[in-house]
Order: structure tokens, then sequence, then C-alpha cells
């Protein structure tokens, strides 16, 4: 949908809000479905239960590729460049894609793989990665993705609790000029992983692995069987809407990672309602998302909405600093990318590298850019506009969270008006209210509150995965009747939302999501660690630093050593993307007298703001307060 003035999408809103299931149906209608809907939508936020488009059949895939063939078969769905910028990039048409997806699945129903098993793809950026997901739909298998950064008990816990059969990875990946070695991680991984009968291995970069006989196969081995057996057709398998389509794990405040679960029919409109939207995409336009497939973003924004939009989706495996912080301008240059959506972390990281990487830079063919993840700081935000927009470009900063689908408040490109470090307003469809400590609406304008939605959206979670009752905990018990987002949020004067960042023990690092009792876990398998407290802290760069506080008696007096073992045991159980900034040593931690840790006092000293620690009297032993203050890194 095409909205074409602020007036326009005042009208579209009020509409949306007044008869939603009217508004979905009509963008529900612009795509392709076995079977319409018998019902719109059934909703009650007290179980959950939520059901989009009830009673009807569809497979996303035949919207994002089948539908385009007569039409688009021969445009560039899929840009790919590679993280050596002298190896040669690759161009996947439409057709191209469709009958890769195609040949694809048939080698994950050759290898056993049904509607329904859940399977674990842990890869590099390469097209290969957007084709298995698209195989995993095509035959109704749901894909659970998992980062290339997390470790290998981080893979297990995920394939353990989604009871994966099958593994997709790849010998290794090339990130800047590291190599990281995919497949052995699946290895260490899958001993505790029973399960699992099947990994197929895609070749990248050439390391060495080990293949066990009757468990793992090369994908390219398998693609030429299939070849044989004249396999670039494959029936796409009819899903009802409410079938599932993938799980992605999220960390929220307390325990293990939660699978968050999306369903085929009220995802696909979502995303792709919404790439249209924001982005307010044109057909000649080439759209570069920087992020990775293995978080919502790539999903949403990488993947599914583009396609099913019929976008040029450029996808790039390595990372903005390499081998220069010019890389993400050459890539620009190189194909002319129209729009730009990137993470304010690395907006600030390549600003901080001056003007120089952006000489002889043509930056001229960029007409929009997107933020996402994080609050923007408006110093970033200035830069991003001024210097890669140079002042042309409007910038929607979306906000929304791998449970929402897709984008939930942000600017429309070119519509709405931009305010540098607001998210905007709310998207089509989205009712957003904030909320006192006691859960009471806060009404009016100029007011701040925690955020939640009061309404049902087509992209939303239905549930996390094997536990229901955790998602009605997490998202639905907090405030009756309410969605609760996590997140503290002002709305101005005039109604524009902006997000002020998480009020729960969730930490928001480089744009990562990562729970701080993960961490502490993490710490405390650490042979000489007691009890740890983490609380995140302004870092520069990365938006939020980690900041841990250890309590570690017998540590053999290499302070410096004990640090580097407790990041290394990090790394081991969550992955490198959760390791300490800054470990701080202290004889306790501060707890009242019930046992509680009083994080916000940590919290403070983590900001370096010791001033004004509040009422610190209800501690068990006020005197560790001193200690931790005067030992602040
Ligand atoms: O705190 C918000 C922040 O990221 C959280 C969601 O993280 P995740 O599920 O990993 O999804 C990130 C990509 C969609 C939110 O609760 N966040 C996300 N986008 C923004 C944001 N904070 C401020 N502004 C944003 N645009």
């Amino acid at each position: 949908m095409k909205i074409t003035s602020f007036d326009h999408y005042k009208d579209v809103y009020k509409h949306s809000i007044e008869q939603p299931e009217e508004f979905w149906a009509g963008i529900a209608d612009t795509f392709v479905w076995r079977k319409k809907w018998d019902k719109v939508l059934n909703w009650n936020f007290k179980e959950p239960n939520i059901k989009w488009f009830e009673g009807a059949k569809l497979n996303i895939t035949e919207s994002c590729l089948d539908r385009h063939l007569d039409t688009i078969g021969d445009k560039a769905a899929i840009i790919w460049e590679p993280n050596d910028p002298s190896e040669d990039h690759r161009i996947i048409t439409y057709r191209q894609l469709y009958e890769k997806v195609c040949q694809f699945a048939n080698v994950l129903k050759n290898n056993g793989a049904k509607k329904g098993d859940r399977i674990c793809i842990y890869m590099p950026m390469v097209p290969e990665l957007a084709i298995a997901l698209l195989a995993c739909a095509r035959i109704g298998a749901i894909h659970s993705v998992v980062f290339g950064g997390f470790s290998a008990q981080s893979i297990a816990d995920r394939i353990q609790d989604a009871e994966c059969n099958i593994v997709i990875t790849s010998d290794g990946s090339f990130r800047g000029n590291k190599e990281v070695p995919l497949k052995s991680i699946i290895d260490d991984a899958l001993v505790r992983c029973p399960s699992v009968k099947r990994v197929i291995v895609l070749t990248r970069t050439r390391t060495p692995v080990a293949m066990i006989k009757g468990r793992d196969v090369w994908w390219e081995d398998e693609i030429r069987k299939v070849e044989t057996q004249g396999g670039k057709v494959c029936e796409a398998e009819e899903m009802d809407a409410e079938d599932m389509l993938f799980i992605l794990y999220t960390s929220g405040s307390t325990g293990k990672p939660k699978g968050v679960v999306h369903t085929c029919g009220g995802y696909m409109v979502y995303t792709g309602f919404t790439f249209d939207t924001t982005f307010q995409y044109q057909p000649e336009e080439i759209y570069f998302c920087t992020a990775d497939i293995g978080w919502i973003t790539g999903h949403s924004y990488i993947v599914y909405g583009p396609l099913s939009q019929g976008a040029t989706s450029l996808m790039f495996e390595g990372i903005p600093t390499y081998p220069s912080p010019g890389r993400l301008w050459d890539i620009v240059d190189k194909y002319k990318v129209n729009i730009l959506y990137t993470a304010p972390t690395a907006i600030r990281s390549l600003m901080s590298f001056g003007d120089d990487p952006l000489k002889q830079k043509d930056l001229s063919s960029l007409t929009k850019l997107g933020s996402v993840g994080e609050p923007i700081n408006e110093e970033a935000w200035h830069w991003f506009d001024e210097k890669i927009g140079h002042g042309n470009c409007p910038i929607v900063d979306t906000w929304w969270q791998t449970e929402n689908g897709g984008h939930m408040i942000s600017a429309i490109a070119g519509v709405t008006p931009l305010k540098p470090s607001y998210a905007g307003l709310p998207l089509p469809g989205v009712q957003p209210v904030l909320v006192d400590e006691k859960g009471a609406i806060i009404e009016g304008n100029g007011v701040s509150g925690n955020l939640c939605i009061k309404f049902p959206w087509p992209g939303m979670l239905r549930t996390t995965y094997g536990d229901h009752e955790r998602c009605r905990q997490t998202y639905f018990a907090t405030y009756p009747d309410l969605y609760f987002t996590g997140d503290g949020c002002l709305r101005d004067d005039e109604g524009y939302y902006r997000i002020t960042g998480r009020v729960d023990d969730v930490l928001n690092v480089s744009g990562h999501r990562i729970g701080t009792a993960e961490v502490e876990n993490a710490i405390n398998m650490h042979s000489t660690v007691v009890e740890s407290a983490v609380v995140g802290y302004p870092h520069d760069i990365k938006g939020q630093g980690v900041y841990a506080f250890v309590v570690c008696p017998n540590q053999h007096g290499d302070d410096e050593l004990t640090r580097k073992d407790i990041m290394m045991t990090v790394a081991r159980i969550i992955g490198a993307i959760a390791k300490p900034d800054k470990i701080q040593f202290v004889t306790g931690l501060p707890k009242t007298r019930s046992g509680k840790i009083m994080r916000r006092i940590l919290r403070k000293i983590a900001e370096g703001d010791t001033s004004n620690l509040g009422d610190i009297s209800t501690l068990l032993d006020p005197a560790v307060v001193e200690e931790i203050k005067a030992g602040a890194l």
C-alpha cells in the first residue's frame, strides 16, 4: 500500500483502528492464498489466543517466489556481496531463486524432512541461507535460525528446546579477517542433541571438517542428486494460516532464551505490508539491509518482507569495517543502493572513523535511510542524515521487536514527519498505549510510561515454543489485556513516540538483545566465581556495555587472567557477543535483607553516577557499597 501524504496516513490509520478486520483483509488480499480465510481475527490477550486469517490456506513461498515468475522472473531477487571484495558477487533472479529453493526443498525431503519438523539453521550470510529458510517454508518445516555468533552450548539449548531433527550449516564462515568453524561448533553442540539425525553442510570456507557417516552430508552432493532426479520443481505444501512458520530464540529478563513463534499467514501479511509501507519501496529500487539473517530483522526485512513485495534485496556477508571502514559506502556506490537500513551501532562505529572513509564514495543513489534495533542518539542521527543522506533522505527509525514480527512505530519514508531520536507515529493497525507502574493507561500527550500494545496485529508472536504459559507470563500478565513490550517510552506533545530503552533486565548491546540473568549464569559457571551481578552502562559505540560485578574470593591473584578466564567462560556458554566489557571484583553484592540484589545501585555505579545512590539503609551490609564505589572501573 502506498500512503501518499501525511493526511492520507491519518485517514488510513483511523480506518485501521476503527475497522481493523476490514483493513487487514484489504491488505491480505494483495497476497497469494490457496483459500481465503473464514474469519479475519479471533483473539484474547488473557490466554493469550490470537488467530489471524483462520481457515485460510497458503504457502508463504508462493507470495515470495511463484507469483513473481511471470512478471519479474528476471529481476534480481538477491544481490550478494561477499566478505572479501575481490571475490565475485552474485546476482540471483526471482526465477533462479525459485529453482534453487525448489531444489533444496527436494534435498530436505530426500533427507527425511516433513511438514512440522523443526530444522536448525546455523550458516554464514550467503544466499544459501535465504534459500534454506525458504526451502523449509516450501515444505512446511519450521526453521529455527541460530545467529553465527552463538556458542555450541547456546545452539544445543535451542536444538533441544525445539527438538530439531535436521541441522543446516556450512564448513565455516568469513567475518572480516576471521574464519569461524561453524561445522565444528555444530559438532560440539550435537554431542548433546540426540534428536538430530541429519546435518547438511554447505561448502564456503574449505575449512577441514569431520563428516560423520550416516549423519552428515554435503549440500552440493545432495543438490546433484536432485538434479539427476530433475528436481527443479517442488510443489509447495499447503499450510493453515496459523501453522508455525518459524521459531526464533530471544533473550528475556529471566531464564534461558525463549523460542518466539511466528505463523504463516499473519507474518507474511505483516512483513510484506510494513516493508512496503515504511520504505515506500518502488519497483526499481535496490534495497540493502545490513542485518544478519540470524536475527529477526534479517528474517523479516532481508528475506520475507522484501521478497513478497518483489524487491531486490542486497545481502552482505561481511562486516562494515572490513577491509576498511568505507566498506558499506563502497557497497552503496557499487550497486547504486537506494534504500539503506542499518543499526545505530554501525552508524556510531563508522562515524568514529571521521570523514576519510567517505571520500570519493558516490552515495547519490540513496533516497531513503532506516535505523533499527536500539535508540539512535541525536549525534548519530544527524551524522547519518548529513554525511550519508546529504540531507535528502528521510530516516525511518523503526521500533519493533522479535516478538512483533515487523515494524510497529516508525516514520513512513517521505510521508510522515521526522524527529531525530523519535521512532515517531504508530504504523496503521498498531495501537500503542503508555501505562504507569500500576498498569493504568496514561492518556494525553507529553507523558512517559511503559509501552504496551492494546490490540493484536497480524505479525505478533502466538506463543513461546513448548511453553505457552511462559508467553502469557512474559508478555500478557504484567498488565491485564495488554501486550507488554518491556520498553520505556515517551509520547511528546504532538503524540510522537520516543523509545527510552528497556525497563527490565534485558540489555541491548550493539543492537543484540542479551538477558543479564543469562550472562550472570554464564559467569557463575566459572570455577572460582561465587556470585555475580550484571548491569548495562552507556557505551559510546555499542549503545550499552556489559558491566559485571563478580564475587570471586579464591582466585589466584592475577586479576587480569581471571578476567580473561571469565570472558572465555561467557564466550563458551553464550557466545562472544555476551562477553562483559568490564569486570569488577567485589567482596559482596549490595543485597536487601531478603537477599535481593539492589541492581539500581549497581547500575548507578556502572554509569559512574555515584553522587546520589538513594536510600541504602535497607541493605544487609551498606558498607559494601563504599567498597564497590571505590573500586569502580
Ligand atoms: O528495546 C527495544 C530495542 O530493541 C528491543 C527488541 O530487540 P530485538 O527483539 O532483538 O529486535 C531488534 C530488532 C527489531 C526493543 O524492545 N529497539 C528496537 N528497535 C528500536 C529499539 N529501541 C529504540 N529504537 C528503535 N528503533
